[in-house]
């Protein structure tokens, strides 16, 4: 790698109960015990922020079958703003209880919408992560600094 170039991760999430919480900071972990990234954990960020970031992980438990009301807002932010995140590496997580739409409607519009090279299949899991899925949330983070190595 040449010079201290880092890339820059996101681990955007929204959590009532602090399940997806949980996931959010696992994955914040594996992605910066995996190397030469700088990663920003947030429940809220301004649309114009995206941009500076190469990677964006958003966390979206399910709620009434939907992703929760403000990640819609900042896609929508981002959209009629003209924010470019095409080519930027797109993952998608989350607790649910019993469908767990959420992270799939997050990657689709990450795909469709904004061009970004999504990471498949989003990482789902049921009501509160035990030491076991915290280690698969650890491994998810990890696999995205990782990708980011090999694009950059
Ligand atoms: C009012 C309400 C509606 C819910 N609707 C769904 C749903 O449609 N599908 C689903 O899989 N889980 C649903 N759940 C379960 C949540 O996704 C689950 O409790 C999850 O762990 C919440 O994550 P959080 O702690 O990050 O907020 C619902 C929970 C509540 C309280």
């Amino acid at each position: 790698m040449l010079g201290n170039f880092m890339s820059k991760i996101l681990v955007l999430y929204y959590s009532r109960t602090g399940n997806t919480e949980k996931m959010a900071r696992a994955i914040a972990e594996g992605a910066k015990n995996a190397g030469n990234v700088e990663v920003e954990v947030n429940y809220y960020v301004e649309a114009e922020e995206l941009g500076k970031f190469d990677a964006i992980l958003v966390g979206a438990p399910t709620y009434h079958h939907d992703m929760p009301m403000d990640m819609k807002n900042l896609f929508e932010e981002a959209a009629v703003k003209g924010i470019s995140l095409k080519g930027k590496v797109g993952a998608a997580f989350g607790s649910y209880g019993w469908s767990g739409e959420a992270p799939k409607f997050v990657l689709e519009i990450m795909k469709n919408k904004f061009e970004m090279l999504v990471l498949e299949p989003p990482l789902l899991v049921k009501y509160e992560p035990d030491q076991n899925v915290l280690g698969m949330c650890r491994d998810f983070g990890k696999r995205v600094s990782e990708s980011l190595i090999h694009v950059t």
